[in-house]
């Protein structure tokens, strides 16, 4: 009876297909209400020679049993991992994951660079609004009313509204980035050292003119600041950012109602068969503004002239991006083309700093 019992319950343990099957299987055979476990029960009404006899008997078929359940079960957990392993194998040849399909346009690439350079120097970055006022973009900035300087920025006025003190507060886009230096000046007390990119407008369209476009401004207020201290953060910058060490600058005369002196920037370059080259080849190529802020800038923003002065510089992004990045038409910027921007764009996670690079 013991040996029909123990085959009969070594082939259950055998033909258990899974660790649930294997459990149903233990229950029966050892469980409270199990077979081995009801014969065991039933020693109680033998003699004591037969209940030693089957007690023994009934021992080894139980070790019996449940170390079969043992090794199935093993032999399951082993089976149902190797069946993972099967059905989890990688393709290690395939890519890591699909290429990131956006791309960074040109222009917040070329803002991004200049800010990481800048960020070295010391410079933190400001803001100012788009839709700015006639005292921000122009009285504050040293062009009276009236002044021809303020006909050649072709500005686009809102319609006016309301408001208590008149021509001042006509607003408008704001047509340089140069208010963002008088928003500074008004909320924060020397030092300064600041950069404002962001947009700008300008009523005009051609191969060389958005009527949206970019700059960046810089501004540094405090008592010692002087022009050497201008020409010395320029250089650095140029040859950073377009990354050529010997790059040669040129600073020309020119004006400005809200710089004194003022000086146009060059950057050194070749234009020989029609090809533009930059570095130290003979030819110049006009890249910034900048000079010595104006006394009577730094006073409409409240600063005492006497004590203070510094400097400031605008410049174009689109064309440094142009220049840079070899794009050559500037209209090309804002046609929202997506073969442009795959062509042109800059891949993500790529973010230029400049202790790893500004493009990689
Ligand atoms: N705001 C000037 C423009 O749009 C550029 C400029 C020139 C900015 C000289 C400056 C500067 O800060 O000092 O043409």
């Amino acid at each position: 009876m013991s040996d029909a019992l123990k085959n009969e319950l070594l082939s259950q343990v055998e033909a258990a297909a899974d660790l649930a099957a294997l459990e149903e299987v233990r229950v029966t055979a050892l469980g409270k209400k199990g077979r081995i476990t009801g014969l065991m029960k039933e020693l109680g009404g033998l003699s004591p020679d037969e209940r030693r006899e089957r007690g023994q008997a009934l021992n080894v078929l139980k070790d019996e049993i449940a170390s079969a359940i043992d090794a199935r079960k093993a032999e399951l957990a082993r089976a149902h991992l190797e069946a993972r392993l099967e059905a989890e194998r990688i393709d290690v040849t395939l890519p890591v994951r699909p290429e990131a399909e956006g791309r960074i346009h040109p222009i917040s690439q070329t803002i991004d660079e200049m800010v990481a350079i800048f960020a070295e120097m010391g410079f933190t970055v400001a803001e100012g609004p788009d839709v700015e006022d006639d005292f921000h973009n122009f009285t504050a900035l040293n062009f009276p009313p009236g002044h021809p300087a303020r006909d050649m920025h072709d500005t686009f006025y809102l319609p006016d509204a309301p408001s208590e003190n008149g021509a001042d507060k006509k607003m408008l886009l704001r047509t340089h980035t140069s208010p963002v230096q008088v928003r500074t000046m008004l909320n924060k007390k020397p030092p300064i050292r600041i950069i404002a990119p962001g947009r700008t407008y300008r009523s005009d369209y051609d191969m060389t003119h958005t009527p949206m476009f970019h700059q960046i401004e810089g501004l540094v207020i405090d008592e010692a600041t002087n022009m050497g201290h201008l020409k010395g953060c320029l250089i650095e910058f140029c040859r950073a950012f377009f990354d050529v060490d010997d790059l040669p600058l040129r600073f020309r005369p020119s004006f400005f109602p809200f710089t004194e002196p003022s000086a146009e920037v060059d950057i050194g370059c070749s234009r020989k068969g029609g090809e533009l080259k930059l570095g130290n080849h003979g030819d110049w190529l006009e890249i910034l503004g900048c000079g010595m802020v104006h006394p009577n800038v730094l006073e409409a923003c409240g600063i005492d002239s006497t004590r203070y002065q510094g400097f400031a510089f605008g410049m174009g992004i689109e064309r440094v991006a142009m220049l840079k990045y070899g794009i050559p038409d500037l209209r090309t910027f804002f046609e929202a083309d997506l073969r442009w921007l795959k062509h042109y764009g800059f891949v993500p996670l790529d973010v230029p700093s400049m202790a790893q690079g500004l493009t990689r």
